[in-house]
């Protein structure tokens, strides 16, 4: 799959986004080895702290669809600059995803602007159990 199209698959998942709060409109789009995309948006909430980024709703959404293998992540969101994932989306794609796993992060309606980094370059010496993902239980 071209990765202007998972791009773009990310920013029609930030079309989704719940964010009343915020007002800040987050995508994102998990390729699967098998090629299939799982999408995710940010689900905000009254609580604030309970809040679920975009890129976890997609992993999650996968995850719970029998997929634990992926290639590629794109990220899309309403703001001005490319949505690097926080710190603690950076943890839970780890637990899945490699660390070549290239993740490519664009404005919505920048999408040809895309930057693309690794999930090690996001997150060295990241904290895991050494199970590779197909280990895991
Ligand atoms: N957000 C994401 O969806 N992904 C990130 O990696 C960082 C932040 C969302 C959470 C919240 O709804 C909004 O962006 C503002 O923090």
């Amino acid at each position: 799959m071209e990765m202007r199209e998972l791009l773009r698959e990310a920013a029609e998942a930030a079309s989704q986004a719940y964010c009343p709060y915020s007002n800040y409109r987050v995508g994102a789009a998990l390729l699967a080895t098998d090629g299939r995309v799982f999408r995710g948006c940010n689900v905000e909430n009254a609580s604030y702290g309970l809040t679920n980024c975009a890129e976890r709703t997609a992993l999650f959404a996968a995850v719970a669809q029998g997929h634990r293998s992926f290639t590629a992540l794109a990220i899309a969101s309403s703001g001005d600059e490319p949505p690097f994932p926080c710190g603690a989306c950076r943890q839970v794609l780890v637990e899945f995803c490699g660390p070549a796993l290239p993740v490519w992060v664009a404005a919505h309606d920048r999408l040809d602007d895309a930057e693309c980094v690794t999930l090690g370059e996001l997150l060295p010496h990241a904290f895991t159990m050494n199970n590779s993902p197909e280990d895991n239980q």
